[in-house]
């Protein structure tokens, strides 16, 4: 692969990973490896000017702008900090101030916060508004939700506070309460946070904000801006801060040495791990501010600061055995059993070893020391083998043949990473797995079947699939242990309503490999039925907005199991919704087929919401950002300012609320 090539898959990358952690808020890879990922494609793009896009990752520094929050202009944008990982450059960075200064300087040394970056605005020191990050130009507006954050003042204390500013900093969830909140969530099965990070962004956009009150957040302040500030450095704006009542850290060093800064970061790179909130690095910040407008900023970020980031946490620990689990679709995982290691905060027993290539890769055997490290995810991983430490070579790990919970010979499909067990009709973890995704609450939101009620369920021969939940009787329920006549009547009414379901969710419940819940509506919307997709041809399905052949196959193999078709009748015959219903149908047009339309600003006829609804009704699509693609702007009022030189720049039309509802009329 040449370096233009490169630069295209790069950037295909990088875009993924970037809506995975700022639209899904669920990450594949850790921030040190996105990172090194957008350094290469920094460089390579310096060295190719030729290959300039607009439309780069590195063009911009991410958005979690969200459809429900009305979005606000920064007055001051909201810039990023260059970071590294390496001492050298951090000398670098302090040999550049000061030979571009040419005088003395003080260099200020934090700790960097790991949550949610958040802009509050004072007037005559009242809270009067907090707003994202957003895109660094225009964020939301999260006002109601921040006022709910104990350690942040809604009226300042003190004096000497300028009439107007804004100050910065980040919402944070503290280790304690992230732990119990995601206890919580174990014990209501729903989905776990998988760092404080996520927690705190999470609960900042939720729409409740009693709820968001209940989570305890907590925030620090770092960064004080205006026109009108009390001091010359921002230290010492910082500490009056304070006396406002802000939260500071009281963790800030000024440092005049470079030897001083590297004492502060192997200091705080150890002692962080007793902080109670999460850090993952250091920022230094020249500190006089005449001396930080002199150094300037790029585009991206101010040229008088920088982050240096930590290594991500490893331990090092001995691998017991390997044991491999069967989910709902038959994929299984190697899970790596070890001594338990404290490592971020945490005890770690299990690790997941993904798939029979990386476990090759390793070379791993039994009896090994391993390195295991979180990312962004839950389940922490194996990075490498101490092979130094081998000091009695114990079996190689050799990926299973065979199911370990139905004895079936495994399959592995072709470009595929993950063995399967194909015998889906009767491996205990396949049949209880579809069972609890079709009860789950975005299926078919069935109560009171966890998931040890369903083993219990199965174990005593009441349910082998997902049909048998309609023949359940109540006296057969009432009879088994922990359970009684209330637990009973209680399932026994969610199966019932569970008929009232729309089809569109129960198509999702039945569990189709690649069909998540968005697909789930796309194709319940073309099709309208199970029996006119089930009829559909691989040409119709792949002819669908958004359904592409690896999604179609499935289906195709879906029904052509006379296992599936059986079941469905039976589904069918007990009153579950196998078509869309007219009312779900009412309003569907195709008037804006084909279009591409960008929702920007604030409107007075509907809320974003139901504009993005009325677009995808009328066969129309949402996007988020303005491309040559787009066919129009919807444009409210307050339109970010952005958006509107970048749609003028490409000639795209803006057509406002009225026009809009004209049009689909
Ligand atoms: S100063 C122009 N100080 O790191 C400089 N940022 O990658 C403004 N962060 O968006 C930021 N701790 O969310 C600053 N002590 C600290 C910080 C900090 C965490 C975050 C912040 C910023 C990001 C930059």
């Amino acid at each position: 692969m040449n370096e233009v090539e490169r630069i295209l898959q790069l950037r295909e990358e990088l875009h993924r990973h970037n809506y995975n952690y700022y639209v899904l808020n669920a990450p594949e890879i850790t921030d040190q490896e996105f990172d090194f990922l957008m350094r290469e494609l920094q460089d390579l793009e310096e060295k190719h000017p030729e290959c300039k896009d607009d439309n780069s990752p590195t063009m911009r520094v991410g958005s979690d702008l969200n459809k429900n929050f009305v979005q606000v202009a920064h007055k001051y944008s909201m810039l990023s900090l260059a970071n590294t990982y390496s001492e050298a450059e951090v000398a670098d960075f302090f040999n550049r101030v000061q030979k571009d200064l040419n005088e003395d300087f003080e260099i200020c040394c934090e700790m960097k916060f790991d949550g949610t970056s958040i802009s509050l605005i004072y007037e005559e020191g009242r809270l009067v508004r907090a707003v994202t990050r957003g895109d660094g130009t225009q964020g939301d507006d999260v006002t109601d939700n921040v006022k709910t954050i104990r350690s942040i003042p809604l009226v300042l204390r003190g004096e000497g506070y300028p009439r107007e500013f804004e100050i910065r900093g980040e919402i944070l969830m503290p280790w304690q309460v992230f732990e119990q909140l995601n206890e919580e969530r174990e014990r209501r099965e729903e989905p776990l946070f998988a760092n404080p990070r996520n927690a705190a962004s999470g609960t900042l956009k939720l729409q409740n904000s009693s709820v968001v009150a209940s989570r305890k957040l907590d925030a620090y302040l770092y960064y004080l801006l205006g026109e009108e500030l009390p001091c010359g450095g921002h230290y010492e704006n910082m500490m009056k801060a304070a006396q406002w009542g802000f939260k500071v850290s009281d963790i800030m060093r000024k440092c005049t040495s470079l030897q001083e800064v590297m004492d502060f970061i192997r200091y705080w790179d150890v002692e962080r791990k007793n902080l109670p909130v999460a850090t993952d690095g250091i920022v230094l910040k020249v500190n006089s501010l005449r001396q930080q407008k002199n150094l300037g900023s790029t585009a991206k970020s101010p040229r008088w600061a920088i982050a240096y980031k930590f290594q991500a946490e490893r331990a090092c620990t001995r691998l017991n055995k390997v044991t491999y689990q069967v989910g709902r679709t038959g994929a299984v995982t190697p899970v790596a059993n070890l001594d338990p290691v404290q490592l971020a905060g945490t005890v770690v027993k299990r690790a997941s070893l993904h798939n029979a290539d990386i476990i090759e890769g390793l070379d791993l055997h039994i009896g090994d020391y391993v390195y295991v490290e979180k990312g962004g995810e839950i389940i922490p991983k194996i990075v490498g083998v101490d092979k130094e430490a081998r000091f009695m070579i114990g079996d190689k790990v050799k990926f299973i043949t065979h199911c370990p919970e139905c004895g079936s010979p495994l399959m592995r499909y072709e470009g595929e990473a993950a063995h399967y067990c194909v015998n889906d009709a009767a491996c205990p973890p396949q049949i209880k797995g579809k069972i609890e995704h079709y009860v789950s609450r975005k299926a078919m939101n069935i109560d009171g079947l966890g998931t040890e009620t369903i083993d219990q369920f199965y174990q005593e021969g009441l349910i082998h699939t997902i049909a048998d939940l309609y023949t359940l009787k109540a006296p057969d329920i009432a009879r088994l242990e922990r359970m009684g006549k209330k637990s009973a009547v209680n399932i026994l009414e969610g199966v019932r309503a569970s008929k009232n379901v729309p089809f569109e969710r129960v198509l999702f419940a039945l569990g189709i490999r690649f069909v998540g819940e968005t697909t789930a509506k796309t194709l319940a919307r073309a099709f309208r039925s199970i029996d006119a997709l089930s009829k559909a041809t691989l040409e119709e399905l792949v002819g669908v907005d958004e359904i592409g052949a690896k999604i179609a196959q499935s289906i195709l193999q879906y029904f052509s199991d006379e296992r599936n078709v059986e079941l469905i009748e039976r589904l069918r015959n007990e009153g579950v919704q196998m078509e869309m219903e007219e009312l779900d149908m009412e309003g569907y047009t195709d008037k804006l087929e084909g279009k591409s339309i960008v929702i920007s600003g604030v409107f007075t006829h509907h809320s974003r919401d139901e504009y993005k609804e009325l677009i995808e009704k009328n066969g129309g699509k949402n996007v988020g950002s303005i491309s040559k693609k787009t066919s129009f702007i919807l444009a409210g009022d307050n339109m970010g300012p952005s958006k509107l030189e970048k749609a003028q720049k490409l000639g795209i039309p803006i057509m406002n609320e009225d026009e809009f509802l004209a049009l689909i009329e």
